[in-house]
């Protein structure tokens, strides 16, 4: 994998060269940029005789024979470069500045153009990392999806103990391969994802339906089986193959749907309700073609099972996440939902958006969880919202298995 390492200006900067041996052991290829403060505690010079390469410690790199600019926009093509920028250590300040965005070195600028994953090792004295403001800061971060981790406890250079100390390079190293090694952490669960729409037939030709193309609920079936799973995609009519090493099962209305999920629901220990089920349809449908009249025609529909309410009755110890897709009152009615379909989570789909929701290649939404956090995902390709989704759902797994009596 390709890293960008950054390096913060604090004591534990000379512990990010055995961090950089250690990436490289594991066969990772490592551009190191240093903050200004970084440079007061360690030289460039040790990175790039580790790297073989030329340390970034500037936006505005020079050509040393020519001493002009080489390039004013190196930070978006180095950016483009990596799958993970990994800071370490991650002090305060940085923190701080990449909380609030700020772009006023190469690090916080190229943090910005960063599309990939990002990974923070902070380390700084036990009173500043309890500081509210820090804390606060790393809420934010986390809130964004950026994974942290956590300093260790012991004796820090202040002479003080507690926690505070850079986490241990090879802990670090682990931790970074864990997240990008397509983690199976799914192995060993069953997943039941549903997709796509429901038709309901209003005669034999016609039918209700939405814009629902399945392609979110089949990007969560593939991550789900790549990342361990058994999974089973129960889905309506769509017009996309279904992913590899998944057991598709096809419906057309809410009825057959909900057939389905609940013969399939036993062995099940995740449910993800993705579809977008009619909530209505014509309870009598007639069995000839509905002629054309010159008078009004008035539909009389029922309402469908609301699926996964049914599925939150019926919860056990099983994760249940829902799906919301709203116009407006986004948080307010996924949380709403959430409680009253007794769902783990809900994915809260703002679907009037330009470029995402339904049909979309790319989708932006909300995570909300039961304990009141909300992370926001996107705008990104629906494989990625798919991943961010999942990430959330292996963490709640993982507390669900370790508060489980032994
Ligand atoms: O398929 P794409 O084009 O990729 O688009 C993805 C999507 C926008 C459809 C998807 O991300 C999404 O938002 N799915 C939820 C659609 C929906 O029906 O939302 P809702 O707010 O109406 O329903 C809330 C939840 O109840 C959903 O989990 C739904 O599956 C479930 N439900 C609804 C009605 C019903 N009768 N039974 C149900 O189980």
């Amino acid at each position: 994998m390709r890293v960008l390492v950054g390096v913060g200006g604090g004591i534990a900067a000379y512990k990010a060269a055995e961090l950089v041996r250690a990436l490289q052991k594991r066969g990772h290829d490592v551009q190191v940029v240093m903050t200004a403060a970084a440079i007061e505690f360690i030289q460039p010079l040790t990175f790039a005789a580790l790297t073989g390469k030329k340390v970034i410690t500037s936006l505005f790199s020079r050509d040393s024979a020519t001493d002009t600019l080489s390039s004013a926009v190196e930070h978006i093509g180095v950016a483009q470069e990596h799958d993970v920028l990994l800071v370490a250590p991650a002090t305060a300040d940085i923190l701080s500045k990449f909380a609030h965005g700020a772009a006023d070195d190469f690090l916080t600028t190229v943090h910005l153009a960063f599309a990939g994953k990002v990974i923070l090792a902070p380390a700084m004295n036990t009173v500043m990392w309890n500081h509210p403001a820090v804390q606060e800061n790393l809420k934010v971060l986390a809130t964004r999806g950026y994974s942290i981790v956590d300093p260790d406890e012991g004796w820090l250079a202040c002479g003080t103990v507690g926690a505070g100390r850079l986490a241990d390079p090879e802990r670090i190293v682990e931790f970074l391969d864990s997240l990008h090694n397509k983690r199976r952490d799914l192995e060993g669960e069953q997943v039941l994802v549903t997709a796509g729409p429901t038709q309901e037939a209003i005669d034999p030709v016609r039918f209700i339906s939405n814009r629902s193309s399945g392609k979110m609920g089949y990007a969560i079936a593939n991550a789900a089986a790549q990342r361990g799973a058994s999974v089973v995609l129960v889905s309506g009519p769509v017009a996309i193959p279904p992913p590899p090493n998944v057991e598709l099962v096809s419906v057309h209305t809410a009825e057959e749907m909900r057939a389905a999920v609940m013969e399939r629901l036993g062995a099940a220990t995740i449910v993800i309700k993705n579809a977008a089920v009619a909530d209505y349809h014509v309870s009598d449908i007639p069995k000839q073609k509905l002629k054309k009249t010159a008078t009004r025609l008035s539909l009389e529909l029922d309402p469908t099972p609301d699926i996964l309410a049914e599925l939150g009755q019926k919860k056990g110890d099983r994760l249940l996440i829902g799906f919301a897709a709203e116009t407006d009152n986004l948080l307010d009615e996924a949380r709403r939902k959430m409680t009253t379909k007794n769902c783990d989570m809900l994915v809260a789909n703002q679907v009037n958006r330009e470029g995402v929701g339904f049909e979309a290649d790319r989708n932006e939404v909300d995570i909300v969880t039961r304990d009141g956090r909300v992370i926001h995902a996107g705008p990104a390709d629906k494989s990625e919202i798919a991943e961010r989704i999942l990430d959330q759902v292996a963490t709640l797994r993982l507390h669900l298995h370790a508060s489980a009596p032994a």
